[in-house]
Protein backbone atom coordinates (compact mmCIF):
# COMPACT_ATOMS: atom_id res chain seq x y z
CA UNK A 1 0.00 0.00 0.00
CA UNK A 2 2.59 2.37 0.64
CA UNK A 3 6.07 2.85 -0.91
CA UNK A 4 9.36 4.83 0.23
CA UNK A 5 10.88 6.07 -2.84
CA UNK A 6 14.29 7.95 -3.25
CA UNK A 7 14.61 10.51 -6.23
CA UNK A 8 17.72 11.73 -7.15
CA UNK A 9 17.65 15.88 -8.23
CA UNK A 10 20.93 15.97 -9.49
CA UNK A 11 23.13 12.93 -10.70
CA UNK A 12 26.70 13.04 -9.68
CA UNK A 13 28.28 14.23 -12.79
CA UNK A 14 31.21 16.04 -13.91
CA UNK A 15 31.80 19.76 -13.09
CA UNK A 16 31.41 20.74 -16.75
CA UNK A 17 27.35 18.58 -17.07
CA UNK A 18 26.72 20.00 -13.88
CA UNK A 19 27.17 23.77 -15.21
CA UNK A 20 25.32 22.76 -18.33
CA UNK A 21 22.54 21.46 -16.22
CA UNK A 22 22.79 24.49 -14.10
CA UNK A 23 22.46 27.11 -16.80
CA UNK A 24 19.58 24.62 -18.42
CA UNK A 25 17.67 25.27 -15.59
CA UNK A 26 17.89 28.94 -15.39
CA UNK A 27 16.82 29.29 -18.78
CA UNK A 28 14.02 27.03 -18.06
CA UNK A 29 13.53 29.07 -15.34
CA UNK A 30 13.10 31.84 -17.20
CA UNK A 31 11.43 30.95 -20.01
CA UNK A 32 8.98 29.19 -17.69
CA UNK A 33 7.99 32.45 -16.15
CA UNK A 34 7.45 33.67 -19.83
CA UNK A 35 4.99 30.79 -20.68
CA UNK A 36 2.88 31.23 -17.58
CA UNK A 37 -0.15 32.98 -19.44
CA UNK A 38 -0.07 30.00 -21.90
CA UNK A 39 -0.32 27.87 -18.96
CA UNK A 40 -3.36 29.77 -17.83
CA UNK A 41 -5.05 29.19 -21.15
CA UNK A 42 -4.24 25.47 -21.24
CA UNK A 43 -5.34 25.22 -17.39
CA UNK A 44 -8.53 26.09 -18.59
CA UNK A 45 -9.05 23.10 -20.96
CA UNK A 46 -12.38 21.93 -19.09
CA UNK A 47 -11.72 18.94 -16.54
CA UNK A 48 -15.50 18.12 -16.17
CA UNK A 49 -17.38 16.49 -18.84
CA UNK A 50 -20.45 18.36 -18.85
CA UNK A 51 -21.27 22.14 -19.21
CA UNK A 52 -17.87 23.79 -18.07
CA UNK A 53 -18.36 26.78 -16.03
CA UNK A 54 -17.21 29.91 -17.20
CA UNK A 55 -13.71 30.35 -17.04
CA UNK A 56 -12.49 32.55 -13.64
CA UNK A 57 -10.32 35.20 -12.50
CA UNK A 58 -7.34 32.83 -11.27
CA UNK A 59 -5.62 35.09 -8.81
CA UNK A 60 -1.74 35.26 -9.86
CA UNK A 61 0.33 32.23 -8.30
CA UNK A 62 3.49 31.36 -9.03
CA UNK A 63 4.92 28.49 -10.10
CA UNK A 64 3.60 24.87 -10.30
CA UNK A 65 2.86 22.58 -7.72
CA UNK A 66 1.69 18.84 -9.03
CA UNK A 67 1.37 15.67 -7.01
CA UNK A 68 1.89 12.19 -7.73
CA UNK A 69 -1.05 9.74 -9.34
CA UNK A 70 -0.88 6.30 -7.68
CA UNK A 71 -3.11 4.00 -6.68
CA UNK A 72 -6.96 3.08 -7.40
CA UNK A 73 -9.55 5.53 -6.69
CA UNK A 74 -9.71 5.97 -3.30
CA UNK A 75 -5.86 7.06 -3.06
CA UNK A 76 -5.89 9.62 -6.47
CA UNK A 77 -9.02 11.49 -4.59
CA UNK A 78 -6.80 12.07 -1.62
CA UNK A 79 -3.67 13.15 -3.40
CA UNK A 80 -6.33 15.35 -5.26
CA UNK A 81 -7.81 16.97 -2.59
CA UNK A 82 -4.08 17.50 -0.50
CA UNK A 83 -2.98 19.12 -3.67
CA UNK A 84 -5.77 21.69 -4.09
CA UNK A 85 -5.48 21.97 0.02
CA UNK A 86 -1.44 22.31 0.20
CA UNK A 87 -0.67 24.36 -2.72
CA UNK A 88 -3.80 26.80 -1.37
CA UNK A 89 -2.30 27.05 1.57
CA UNK A 90 1.14 27.86 0.12
CA UNK A 91 -0.11 30.12 -2.17
CA UNK A 92 0.79 27.86 -5.53
CA UNK A 93 -1.11 26.91 -8.55
CA UNK A 94 -2.15 23.26 -8.40
CA UNK A 95 -2.07 21.01 -11.70
CA UNK A 96 -3.09 17.44 -11.79
CA UNK A 97 -1.27 14.89 -13.77
CA UNK A 98 -3.14 12.93 -17.43
CA UNK A 99 -3.60 9.90 -15.09
CA UNK A 100 -5.00 11.76 -12.36
CA UNK A 101 -7.60 13.19 -14.63
CA UNK A 102 -8.74 9.86 -16.17
CA UNK A 103 -9.26 8.34 -12.83
CA UNK A 104 -11.71 11.49 -11.85
CA UNK A 105 -13.00 12.98 -14.36
CA UNK A 106 -15.02 10.68 -15.12
CA UNK A 107 -16.93 10.76 -12.25
CA UNK A 108 -16.89 14.21 -10.48
CA UNK A 109 -16.33 17.77 -11.75
CA UNK A 110 -12.99 18.24 -10.94
CA UNK A 111 -11.78 21.71 -11.52
CA UNK A 112 -7.93 21.91 -11.17
CA UNK A 113 -6.18 21.67 -14.87
CA UNK A 114 -4.37 18.95 -16.08
CA UNK A 115 -0.78 19.23 -17.18
CA UNK A 116 0.53 17.64 -19.95
CA UNK A 117 3.41 15.30 -20.00
CA UNK A 118 5.06 17.46 -22.46
CA UNK A 119 5.11 20.27 -20.70
CA UNK A 120 5.45 18.33 -17.42
CA UNK A 121 8.96 16.86 -18.70
CA UNK A 122 10.35 19.83 -19.26
CA UNK A 123 9.80 21.48 -15.56
CA UNK A 124 12.74 21.56 -12.97
CA UNK A 125 10.30 19.16 -10.33
CA UNK A 126 11.31 18.82 -6.59
CA UNK A 127 10.15 16.25 -5.35
CA UNK A 128 8.68 16.86 -1.68
CA UNK A 129 7.15 13.28 0.21
CA UNK A 130 4.25 13.81 2.20
CA UNK A 131 3.25 11.52 5.77
CA UNK A 132 -0.23 10.66 5.47
CA UNK A 133 -1.10 13.69 8.08
CA UNK A 134 -0.71 17.18 7.97
CA UNK A 135 2.62 18.87 9.60
CA UNK A 136 3.03 22.05 10.07
CA UNK A 137 6.15 22.70 7.91
CA UNK A 138 3.82 21.75 5.09
CA UNK A 139 2.54 25.20 5.50
CA UNK A 140 5.55 26.65 3.93
CA UNK A 141 6.95 24.07 1.74
CA UNK A 142 10.00 26.01 -0.60
CA UNK A 143 9.71 25.44 -3.84
CA UNK A 144 7.77 27.12 -7.21
CA UNK A 145 8.11 23.56 -8.90
CA UNK A 146 7.20 20.70 -6.48
CA UNK A 147 5.52 17.35 -7.13
CA UNK A 148 4.53 16.48 -3.82
CA UNK A 149 4.80 12.18 -3.12
CA UNK A 150 3.52 9.72 -1.08
CA UNK A 151 -0.32 8.62 -0.71
CA UNK A 152 -1.51 11.46 1.46
CA UNK A 153 -5.35 10.51 2.19
CA UNK A 154 -5.83 11.92 5.51
CA UNK A 155 -8.75 14.95 6.27
CA UNK A 156 -5.90 16.83 8.34
CA UNK A 157 -4.71 18.17 4.86
CA UNK A 158 -8.35 19.71 3.92
CA UNK A 159 -10.85 19.41 6.45
CA UNK A 160 -10.66 23.28 6.68
CA UNK A 161 -11.48 23.25 2.94
CA UNK A 162 -14.43 20.49 3.17
CA UNK A 163 -17.00 22.63 1.31
CA UNK A 164 -14.59 23.19 -1.27
CA UNK A 165 -13.86 19.63 -1.36
CA UNK A 166 -17.39 18.24 -1.80
CA UNK A 167 -17.72 20.70 -4.54
CA UNK A 168 -14.34 18.92 -6.19
CA UNK A 169 -16.35 15.97 -6.11
CA UNK A 170 -19.29 16.88 -6.95
CA UNK A 171 -20.76 13.65 -9.46
CA UNK A 172 -21.49 14.11 -12.74
CA UNK A 173 -25.36 14.46 -13.10
CA UNK A 174 -25.97 11.33 -14.85
CA UNK A 175 -23.28 9.19 -12.44
CA UNK A 176 -25.66 10.81 -9.59
CA UNK A 177 -29.18 10.12 -11.66
CA UNK A 178 -28.39 6.36 -12.24
CA UNK A 179 -27.29 5.74 -8.19
CA UNK A 180 -30.85 7.46 -7.49
CA UNK A 181 -32.82 5.42 -9.75
CA UNK A 182 -31.37 2.42 -8.55
CA UNK A 183 -32.09 3.42 -4.54
CA UNK A 184 -35.61 4.87 -5.60
CA UNK A 185 -36.55 1.63 -6.34
CA UNK A 186 -35.61 -0.39 -3.21
CA UNK A 187 -38.32 -1.13 -0.96
CA UNK A 188 -37.85 -2.68 2.75
CA UNK A 189 -40.94 -4.93 3.42
CA UNK A 190 -43.06 -3.47 0.58
CA UNK A 191 -42.36 0.32 1.83
CA UNK A 192 -39.57 2.91 0.43
CA UNK A 193 -37.17 2.96 3.25
CA UNK A 194 -35.99 6.72 4.49
CA UNK A 195 -32.97 5.63 5.59
CA UNK A 196 -30.04 4.30 3.39
CA UNK A 197 -27.03 3.06 5.03
CA UNK A 198 -23.69 2.49 2.12
CA UNK A 199 -21.97 -0.64 3.54
CA UNK A 200 -18.33 -1.06 1.62
CA UNK A 201 -16.76 -4.04 2.52
CA UNK A 202 -13.06 -3.85 1.14
CA UNK A 203 -11.69 -7.55 0.52
CA UNK A 204 -9.93 -8.27 -2.14
CA UNK A 205 -5.55 -8.13 -2.34
CA UNK A 206 -5.82 -7.22 1.27
CA UNK A 207 -7.81 -10.25 2.68
CA UNK A 208 -4.15 -11.76 2.04
CA UNK A 209 -1.53 -8.23 2.84
CA UNK A 210 -3.24 -7.30 5.89
CA UNK A 211 -2.44 -10.41 7.98
CA UNK A 212 0.69 -11.06 5.58
CA UNK A 213 2.29 -7.78 5.78
CA UNK A 214 0.91 -5.28 8.08
CA UNK A 215 0.13 -7.81 10.92
CA UNK A 216 -3.64 -7.07 10.74
CA UNK A 217 -7.30 -8.48 9.98
CA UNK A 218 -9.78 -7.33 7.75
CA UNK A 219 -13.93 -7.24 8.70
CA UNK A 220 -15.53 -10.15 9.71
CA UNK A 221 -18.96 -11.30 9.89
CA UNK A 222 -19.02 -9.86 13.33
CA UNK A 223 -17.89 -6.59 12.94
CA UNK A 224 -20.52 -6.27 10.01
CA UNK A 225 -23.04 -7.85 12.16
CA UNK A 226 -22.78 -5.12 14.78
CA UNK A 227 -22.42 -2.47 12.74
CA UNK A 228 -25.57 -3.34 10.73
CA UNK A 229 -27.30 -3.74 14.46
CA UNK A 230 -26.20 -0.19 15.23
CA UNK A 231 -28.10 1.46 12.89
CA UNK A 232 -31.26 -0.88 13.34
CA UNK A 233 -31.17 0.39 16.66
CA UNK A 234 -31.14 3.76 15.79
CA UNK A 235 -33.79 4.15 12.47
CA UNK A 236 -36.89 2.61 11.89
CA UNK A 237 -36.37 -0.33 8.72
CA UNK A 238 -32.96 1.53 7.50
CA UNK A 239 -31.89 -0.55 4.20
CA UNK A 240 -28.39 -1.71 4.27
CA UNK A 241 -26.61 -0.95 0.39
CA UNK A 242 -23.45 -3.34 0.22
CA UNK A 243 -21.01 -2.68 -2.46
CA UNK A 244 -17.76 -5.29 -1.81
CA UNK A 245 -14.97 -6.42 -3.90
CA UNK A 246 -15.88 -9.35 -2.68
CA UNK A 247 -19.24 -9.51 -2.95
CA UNK A 248 -19.59 -13.78 -2.66
CA UNK A 249 -18.37 -13.68 0.55
CA UNK A 250 -20.52 -10.79 1.69
CA UNK A 251 -23.38 -12.94 0.60
CA UNK A 252 -22.24 -15.71 2.64
CA UNK A 253 -21.60 -13.39 5.66
CA UNK A 254 -24.16 -10.86 5.68
CA UNK A 255 -27.66 -11.89 6.95
CA UNK A 256 -29.90 -10.64 4.91
CA UNK A 257 -33.26 -12.81 5.94
CA UNK A 258 -34.97 -9.78 7.05
CA UNK A 259 -35.17 -7.89 3.99
CA UNK A 260 -33.13 -5.16 4.53
CA UNK A 261 -30.03 -5.91 2.84
CA UNK A 262 -29.16 -5.52 -0.74
CA UNK A 263 -26.50 -6.89 -2.67
CA UNK A 264 -25.99 -3.56 -4.97
CA UNK A 265 -22.38 -2.81 -6.40
CA UNK A 266 -20.36 -4.76 -9.14
CA UNK A 267 -17.13 -4.32 -7.23
CA UNK A 268 -15.25 -3.59 -10.40
CA UNK A 269 -12.25 -1.89 -9.41
CA UNK A 270 -11.62 -1.13 -12.97
CA UNK A 271 -14.53 1.15 -13.24
CA UNK A 272 -15.58 1.97 -9.91
CA UNK A 273 -18.05 4.96 -10.34
CA UNK A 274 -20.98 2.85 -9.80
CA UNK A 275 -20.64 1.30 -6.69
CA UNK A 276 -18.69 4.42 -5.11
CA UNK A 277 -21.87 6.49 -6.16
CA UNK A 278 -24.06 4.47 -4.40
CA UNK A 279 -22.47 4.19 -1.40
CA UNK A 280 -22.25 8.64 -1.43
CA UNK A 281 -25.72 8.83 -2.13
CA UNK A 282 -27.04 7.14 1.24
CA UNK A 283 -27.01 9.04 3.97
CA UNK A 284 -24.92 6.56 6.29
CA UNK A 285 -22.06 4.93 6.12
CA UNK A 286 -20.00 1.09 7.45
CA UNK A 287 -16.97 1.02 5.74
CA UNK A 288 -14.21 -1.92 6.57
CA UNK A 289 -11.01 -0.33 5.95
CA UNK A 290 -9.37 1.39 2.48
CA UNK A 291 -9.75 4.38 1.02
CA UNK A 292 -12.58 4.13 -0.75
CA UNK A 293 -14.46 3.64 2.37
CA UNK A 294 -13.26 6.73 3.61
CA UNK A 295 -14.21 8.62 0.64
CA UNK A 296 -17.12 7.41 0.30
CA UNK A 297 -18.16 8.37 4.20
CA UNK A 298 -16.67 11.72 4.06
CA UNK A 299 -19.06 12.59 0.72
CA UNK A 300 -21.80 11.07 1.98
CA UNK A 301 -21.46 13.20 5.48
CA UNK A 302 -23.80 11.31 7.48
CA UNK A 303 -23.13 8.66 10.64
CA UNK A 304 -20.19 6.57 10.08
CA UNK A 305 -19.10 3.19 11.51
CA UNK A 306 -15.57 2.12 10.64
CA UNK A 307 -13.31 -0.91 11.63
CA UNK A 308 -11.07 0.41 14.65
CA UNK A 309 -7.84 -0.85 15.82
CA UNK A 310 -7.36 -3.74 12.90
CA UNK A 311 -3.67 -4.42 13.69
CA UNK A 312 -1.45 -5.44 16.53
CA UNK A 313 0.21 -2.77 18.21
CA UNK A 314 3.74 -3.58 17.08
CA UNK A 315 2.60 -3.58 13.10
CA UNK A 316 4.46 -1.82 10.83
CA UNK A 317 1.57 -0.18 9.71
CA UNK A 318 1.04 2.17 12.62
CA UNK A 319 4.05 4.00 11.40
CA UNK A 320 2.90 5.27 8.24
CA UNK A 321 -0.89 5.46 9.25
CA UNK A 322 -2.43 7.60 11.90
CA UNK A 323 -6.07 6.09 13.21
CA UNK A 324 -7.01 9.65 14.49
CA UNK A 325 -6.03 11.80 10.65
CA UNK A 326 -7.92 9.14 8.80
CA UNK A 327 -10.86 8.96 10.80
CA UNK A 328 -12.72 11.88 11.47
CA UNK A 329 -13.48 12.42 15.75
CA UNK A 330 -17.35 11.94 14.90
CA UNK A 331 -17.15 9.15 13.54
CA UNK A 332 -17.58 5.42 15.36
CA UNK A 333 -15.26 2.70 15.62
CA UNK A 334 -16.08 -0.58 16.66
CA UNK A 335 -12.81 -2.66 17.47
CA UNK A 336 -11.54 -5.41 15.47
CA UNK A 337 -11.47 -8.93 16.55
CA UNK A 338 -7.79 -9.64 16.46
CA UNK A 339 -7.84 -12.90 17.82
CA UNK A 340 -6.98 -14.79 14.27
CA UNK A 341 -3.32 -13.30 13.94
CA UNK A 342 -2.81 -14.59 17.80
CA UNK A 343 -3.38 -18.54 16.61
CA UNK A 344 -0.71 -20.40 14.77
C1 LIG B 1 -40.47 -7.18 7.59
O1 LIG B 1 -41.64 -7.86 7.98
C2 LIG B 1 -41.41 -9.08 8.68
C3 LIG B 1 -42.76 -9.75 8.91
O2 LIG B 1 -43.65 -8.83 9.48
C4 LIG B 1 -40.68 -8.76 9.99
O3 LIG B 1 -40.40 -9.96 10.69
C5 LIG B 1 -39.38 -8.06 9.67
O4 LIG B 1 -38.73 -7.67 10.86
C6 LIG B 1 -39.65 -6.83 8.81
N1 LIG B 1 -38.36 -6.30 8.38
C7 LIG B 1 -37.96 -5.06 8.69
C8 LIG B 1 -36.59 -4.70 8.23
O5 LIG B 1 -38.64 -4.25 9.28
C1 LIG C 1 -30.33 -14.17 10.52
O1 LIG C 1 -31.22 -13.27 11.10
C2 LIG C 1 -32.45 -13.84 11.48
C3 LIG C 1 -33.39 -12.73 11.90
O2 LIG C 1 -32.80 -11.92 12.89
C4 LIG C 1 -32.19 -14.86 12.56
O3 LIG C 1 -33.41 -15.47 12.95
C5 LIG C 1 -31.25 -15.95 12.03
O4 LIG C 1 -30.91 -16.84 13.07
C6 LIG C 1 -29.99 -15.29 11.50
N1 LIG C 1 -29.19 -16.29 10.81
C7 LIG C 1 -27.93 -16.50 11.09
C8 LIG C 1 -27.22 -17.55 10.30
O5 LIG C 1 -27.30 -15.83 11.93
C1 LIG D 1 -31.37 9.89 2.37
O1 LIG D 1 -30.92 9.47 1.11
C2 LIG D 1 -31.92 9.46 0.11
C3 LIG D 1 -31.29 8.86 -1.14
O2 LIG D 1 -30.20 9.62 -1.58
C4 LIG D 1 -32.42 10.87 -0.11
O3 LIG D 1 -33.48 10.85 -1.07
C5 LIG D 1 -32.96 11.43 1.23
O4 LIG D 1 -33.31 12.78 1.04
C6 LIG D 1 -31.89 11.32 2.29
N1 LIG D 1 -32.45 11.67 3.58
C7 LIG D 1 -31.92 12.61 4.35
C8 LIG D 1 -32.60 12.87 5.66
O5 LIG D 1 -30.95 13.25 4.01
C1 LIG E 1 -8.17 1.63 19.79
O1 LIG E 1 -7.05 1.47 20.65
C2 LIG E 1 -6.69 2.63 21.38
C3 LIG E 1 -5.42 2.32 22.12
O2 LIG E 1 -5.54 1.14 22.85
C4 LIG E 1 -7.85 3.02 22.29
O3 LIG E 1 -7.53 4.19 23.00
C5 LIG E 1 -9.09 3.26 21.45
O4 LIG E 1 -10.20 3.52 22.28
C6 LIG E 1 -9.40 2.05 20.57
N1 LIG E 1 -10.50 2.40 19.66
C7 LIG E 1 -11.65 1.77 19.66
C8 LIG E 1 -12.69 2.29 18.75
O5 LIG E 1 -11.86 0.80 20.35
Amino acid sequence: MLSTQTFFFFPTAPFILFVFTASTIFHLHQRLEKMQPTWELEALEPATMETPSRPQPRPQLKGMWTINAIGRLGNQMGEYATLYALAKMNGRAAFIPPQMHSTLAPIFRITLPVLHDATARSVPWQNYHLNDWMEEQYRHIPGEYVRLTGYPCSWTFYHHLRAEILQEFTLHAHVREEAQNFLRGLRVNGSRPSTYVGVHVRRGDYVHVMPNVWKGVVADRRYLEQALDWFRARYSAPIFVVSSNGMAWCRENINASRGDVVFAGNGNEGSPAKDFALLTQCNHTIMTIGTFGIWAAYLAGGETIYLANYTLPDSPFLKVFKPEAAFLPEWIGIPADLSPLLKH
